[in-house]
Order: C-alpha cells, then structure tokens, then sequence
C-alpha cells in the first residue's frame, strides 16, 4: 500500500453550474437564458430535457448546503443565472435574484465553505442572444456591466471569481460544432465569439482591479491532453494543433497577449480572419490571480489528411471509457499539468472540475459507483505527481456535487457523488461521496502498489 498525501492548505470543494442545478426557472423575475430556448428547440437535447426543474436547488439550496457540509469541504464553485441578476441581460437590475444569491452565499459562509463564483456558465440571456449574442461587442459591455454589479454587490462575502468557464466551449462547441446553445455551425462565428469572450474576461478583470474587490479572479477554460500515436513529426504537429485549440488559443491572448502564430495560420487556410480591435490584446493580457483548469479525458491521435479541423484523427488505444464515452485517462491529467506550468509560469491553479460519468442508480439506498471512485483515485494521483513536480497547485473541486442537466445528453449521464432521483427530487449520497469524504478529512488516501 502507498499513501497520497496532499498539504493542510490544499482546498478540497465541489462545484456546479445554475442552468445545470437550480430549476425555478420562471421565478425571481429571472429572464430567460439561452438554453431555455436550446432546450425547448425539438431535436437539440436528448430526450427533449430542460432545466425548467433541474435539481430543484433554487428551492432546496439549504438541504444542498447540509450535503456539502457533510462531505467537508471548505469551498463550493457555483454560477450566477446572468437573467436572474439582469432578465434582459442588461437594463433594470432584479433585485429578487440578488437576493435569491445572498441568501445562498450567507448560508455557505455560516457553514465554513468559501464561496468561488462563475460569472458565465453559458446560460446567456436570450435578449443577448436576439441582438448576435457574443458575435456583438455590445455583449461585453453587458457582461461587464453584470460583472460590476455583482463585485459590488457581494464584495467582502465572495473572494474567489472565475468570470468565464470554459471559453471554448461557449465558442466551438456552441457556434462551430452546433451541439450546445445557440448551436450554429460556423467557424468564422465562433472564432469571433473565442475572442469576444476574451476581450469580456480582460475588461471584468480590469473592473474587478478598478474596484479594487477583495479577492481573486480568474478564468476557467478546458483542456484536454493529445498524445501522439508516434513519435513522427506529422502525428506530433497534428496533435499539437488539436491541444492549441483548448490550451494555446485560450491561453496565450491571456498569458502573453497574442495569439498562437501557428494556429492563426493554420485557422487563416480555413479562411478564418481573426476580428481584434485596437487594444484588444492588451485588454486581454492582465495579469489573474488563478487559473481554473477543467480536466476529464485524453486521447491518442496521428496524423489524417482532412481529418477534421486540425487533420488530427484520434485513435482508440483501448483505454476504459466512462458511461458518456470518455476515456479514463489519468496520465493527460499530470501531463496537462505539467505543460501548462512549463508554458505559462507559477500563476496558481485551482482544478475547478474533475470527475466522471458513471450512470450508477441506487440498490437498497445505497451507490455503488466504483467507476467513479477509481477514476478520482487516479487523477488524485496525477494531481499529487504534478504537485511534487512543482505545479502551484492550490485546490481540487470535483465535477458535481449532484447529478445534474448534463448540458446536449439531458439528464441521461450522471456525474454527481450525490445521487438526484429526477420524479421525487431525492439525494443519495453516493460511495464516491463517502470515500471524497473520507480523503478530505484525513488529507490522504491509500492506494495499492
Ligand atoms: C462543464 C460542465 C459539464 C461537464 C461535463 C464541463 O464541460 O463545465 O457544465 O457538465 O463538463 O460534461
């Protein structure tokens, strides 16, 4: 047996999303979002699910709160429903969903968990949407202004902000790949809107230094880890671009204020122009105070003429797979990490979201979601050798707290440690609960040689 060992300071937490969790979605005055229309379009989610009752937390926040207590965690990333703080995503503020939040947020702090708040966890509201949505600059300007009024509001009670999570996928997956809200299929949209949401995240982080707010801010994009089939310089150049596509991409503008040449080389043969305004990248390049890192799965990929965007072709190297079809790939986890400390330097790194879909149901009461266990237990063991390998690792929030509304696959894929029965709205805690539980208090965990 060898023992895992993380420091005292290390915080351990949870994390979720509004549209994903809370339901209520006609109450409080909030408006509608983007994934209320994306939900209801025919053909869009599976099953035709929506968010309308989610996990019902808007209503049941308290009982959300007893559950976290339990598991121990010092510190909980959720987001705020844009139209609940603005219905109409800028105008008149509602004072209903400020309230709906200060409720929630005085209840973590009663409990001992720090909040860390998203900003934009893709539930944008409609109105946006019917004036172009991130394509249209004049969204920054809301999203800036929603960003103020929230800093201002919850100054002194929230210390931790991530403005955007996942950026790519708010950008590609949604407006390139068409899987997810508004679901357009074009590459010149999409690469607008990728720098768009950049130029939001540097003039929130610009506000947040004005303001001077207590506290820290940061970003959330994902990452995945692109191994190449072989050593050849084709397969290592393909899936070097793949990788740029998450890390580069959204990391560079930030990190180092511009844009990845090769990739915009690349993205300019696909007849992309890359729209920046004067002053755009400065704006972009601030300096965060962490960097949250989105991590679940890894491939193996060569070398495919026309193979789609990058001519990168993944390979199945017969890895195990969860129930949403992802490999478990442990190994991409510690070599992202390391990467990215290699490429961007010390800034230090929460792990906003980790986990894993298994569809586990109760027997008796009871979870047995060993798949989901061995999966924390293996990428606790990368995170451990990317800290003794001088990553600034500071904490690790798994993805989810609950079962939620898993985004295109509706409520078909399960990645909570608490089971939610979707008719009668009953959490099970889950066997990954009790063994996350178990890790948090004694700050170790054993696993066999
Ligand atoms: C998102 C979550 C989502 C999870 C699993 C991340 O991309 O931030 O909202 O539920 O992955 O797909």
């Amino acid at each position: 047996m060898a023992i895992v060992k993380f420091s005292n300071e290390m915080k351990w937490g949870a994390a979720t999303a509004s549209y994903q969790i809370e339901g209520a979605v006609k109450e409080g005055g909030r408006g509608l979002s983007i994934w209320d229309t994306f939900s209801k379009t025919p053909g869009k989610v599976k099953n035709g699910d929506n968010g309308d009752i989610a996990c019902d937390s808007y209503h049941r926040f308290e009982e959300d709160i007893e559950i976290m207590k339990d598991l121990g965690i010092n510190s909980y990333r959720f987001s705020v429903a844009w139209s609940r703080i603005f219905p109409e995503g800028t105008g008149k503020v509602n004072k209903e969903g400020l309230d709906f939040y200060h409720k929630f947020v005085d209840k973590l702090l009663e409990n001992g968990i720090e909040p860390m708040c998203t900003l934009y966890h893709w539930d944008l509201p409609q109105s946006l949407q019917d004036k172009g949505g991130w394509d249209n600059r004049e969204t920054i300007e809301a999203f800036v202004n929603y960003a103020e009024t929230m800093f201002k509001e919850f100054t002194g009670k929230i210390k931790f902000w991530i403005t955007l999570n996942e950026p790519w996928c708010v950008s590609y997956l949604s407006n390139y790949l068409g899987l997810h809200a508004p679901g357009y299929t074009d590459l010149q949209l999409a690469t607008s809107i990728a720098h768009n949401l950049l130029v939001a995240h540097g003039k929130a982080v610009i506000k947040f230094r004005e303001l001077k707010i207590d506290g820290q801010i940061g970003y959330a994009p994902n990452v995945e880890w692109n191994e190449p089939y072989s050593n050849k310089q084709e397969d290592i150049d393909a899936c070097t671009r793949a990788g740029a596509w998450f890390i580069e991409w959204f990391f560079d503008p930030v990190f180092k204020g511009s844009y990845p040449q090769f990739m915009v080389e690349w993205f300019g043969k696909k007849g992309v122009q890359l729209r920046i305004e004067d002053g755009d990248m400065e704006i972009i390049h601030q300096p965060i105070d962490f960097l949250g890192i989105n991590y679940y799965t890894g491939s193996v990929g060569r070398f495919k003429e026309n193979a789609g965007l990058f001519d990168h072709e993944r390979v199945d190297a017969g890895y195990k797979k969860t129930d949403i079809g992802w490999n478990v790939y442990p190994e991409g986890f510690y070599k992202v990490l390391c990467y990215i400390h290699e490429t961007y330097g010390q800034t230090p790194i929460y792990i906003t979201e980790n986990g894993a879909c298994y569809n586990d149901e109760p027997i008796d009461r009871r979870v047995k979601d060993e798949g989901r266990i061995e999966y924390l237990q293996q990428h606790l063991v990368s995170l451990n050798r990317a800290i003794e390998s001088g990553v600034n690792i500071k904490g690790y929030l798994t993805w989810s707290l609950l079962d939620n509304f898993e985004w295109a696959e509706g409520y078909s894929k399960r990645f909570g440690i608490v089971h939610v029965n979707y008719r009668t709205l009953e959490r099970t805690k889950k066997d990954s609960f009790y063994w996350y539980k178990q890790t948090i208090s004694n700050g170790w965990f054993q696993v066999n040689e």
